[in-house]
């Protein structure tokens, strides 16, 4: 099977966007750093890897498809962060707007009867509720704890405990 050119474009826009997203994590991690708050910038370290290996889903899909994949510019993040709960925000607003992109791609491979692209994408729908439930979550923390000295200080040691597993499909 051939994936529809339309297909190719739309998988290939999301690999650039998941990109993207790693990217867009890489600067809330650096923000966090220089703040001081290492616990929160590992959070966001980890975050952005993961994003990564979710474009190397993409990446491989287009391939193991016989898909032409090209590799774009990356947009630049905007970078104006006013505090930190605007930073864990931005990072749910970021996630529904995924969320969005997944479900365009998902409603275009049924038009095309793409079953095959559809079950490859069924991991990111699922995937996109989790990454949503986590950044709801972190904001309500946040906002429970993060005022407080003591909180915060909790808080950060909390997220200097995530590690890295690579997404299973
Ligand atoms: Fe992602």
């Amino acid at each position: 099977m051939k994936l529809d050119k339309k297909m190719v474009k739309l998988l290939n826009d999301q690999f650039n966007a998941e990109m993207y997203s790693a990217y867009l994590y890489l600067d809330f991690s650096n923000y966090f750093e220089e703040k001081g708050l290492n616990g929160f910038a590992n959070w966001y370290m980890i975050q952005a890897k993961e994003e990564m290996a979710h474009g190397m889903m993409f990446y491989n899909y287009i391939h193991e498809n016989d898909g032409a994949l090209k590799l774009e510019a990356i947009d630049r993040p905007e970078g104006n962060y006013k505090d930190d709960l605007k930073v864990l925000e931005e990072a749910l607003k970021h996630e529904e707007y995924v969320t969005s992109l997944i479900d365009k791609i998902v409603y275009e491979a049924r038009d095309l009867k793409d079953l095959r692209t559809e079950h490859f994408l069924a991991w990111f729908v699922n995937e996109q509720a989790e990454e949503e439930a986590t950044a709801r979550d972190l904001i309500t923390k946040y906002e429970l704890f993060g005022k407080d000295g003591k909180g915060l200080y909790a808080l950060n040691d909390e997220l200097a405990g995530r590690t890295f597993t690579p997404p299973q499909m």
